[in-house]
């Protein structure tokens, strides 16, 4: 497992949520994390999580010369044979139509199939060489409705991750970003790389 010995990285996102957090996570590590601001985003065209992430490690790493840390998240519905996956941000096109829009239309995909799902998160670890590193993170659950909470984003109104009864748009964000698939994804690549 190779590690990271250089002091800045470059997180591959244009989400500055994104950079907050995870330069929250890496300030006891002296790591400075920079955004991709002026890097080009190459299409994702894997077929997975750890693929997606991979590739824009990869593209970053290459283009800036520097360590690149890039993730790809999603919501498997387990009925649904792990739907709508890698397509989470487009299932109904949620950033036309709202998030909203495509809960209501995966609850009514899913009427009265069982309703367990996990949020899975890939994290990858690129070097200029082509050397990569990969996590993968997930947090089991049920899906509720109606959506409950207003905290967070995306699918987090109806994901009730498994021992609490709260949805992750209820729950604090303390809490969510402790059990959530980013965080375990990032500890694993914390402990594998860092320590
Ligand atoms: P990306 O990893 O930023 O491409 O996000 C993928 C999509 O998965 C998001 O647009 C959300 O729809 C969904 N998603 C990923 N993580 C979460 C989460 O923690 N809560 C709710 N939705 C999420």
């Amino acid at each position: 497992m190779r590690k990271i010995t250089e002091k800045e990285v470059i997180l591959a996102t244009h989400n500055a949520g994104k950079v907050v957090e995870m330069q929250s996570l890496l300030s006891s590590f002296n790591i400075k994390v920079m955004d991709a601001t002026g890097l080009s985003e190459p299409e994702e065209n894997g077929t997975t999580f750890i693929e997606n992430a991979k590739i824009k490690a990869l593209s970053a790493a290459k283009e800036s010369g520097k360590v690149c840390i890039a993730d790809d998240s999603g919501l498997c519905v387990h009925a649904l044979d792990n739907r709508p996956g890698i397509y989470s941000a487009r299932y109904n096109e949620p950033k036309k139509n709202g998030f909203m829009y495509a809960m209501s239309c995966l609850n009514d995909e899913l009427g009265d199939k069982e309703r367990s799902a996990h949020f899975s998160c890939a994290i990858v670890v690129a070097w200029p060489d082509g050397h990569t590193e990969e996590f993968e993170g997930q947090v089991q659950g049920t899906l509720c409705w109606p959506p409950k909470g207003d905290h967070g984003f995306g699918y987090d109104p109806m994901f009730v991750p498994n021992g609490y009864t709260g949805s992750f748009a209820e729950l604090p964000a303390e809490v969510k970003n402790t059990i959530s698939h980013r965080a375990n994804a990032l500890q694993l690549m914390i402990s594998n790389c860092l320590k």
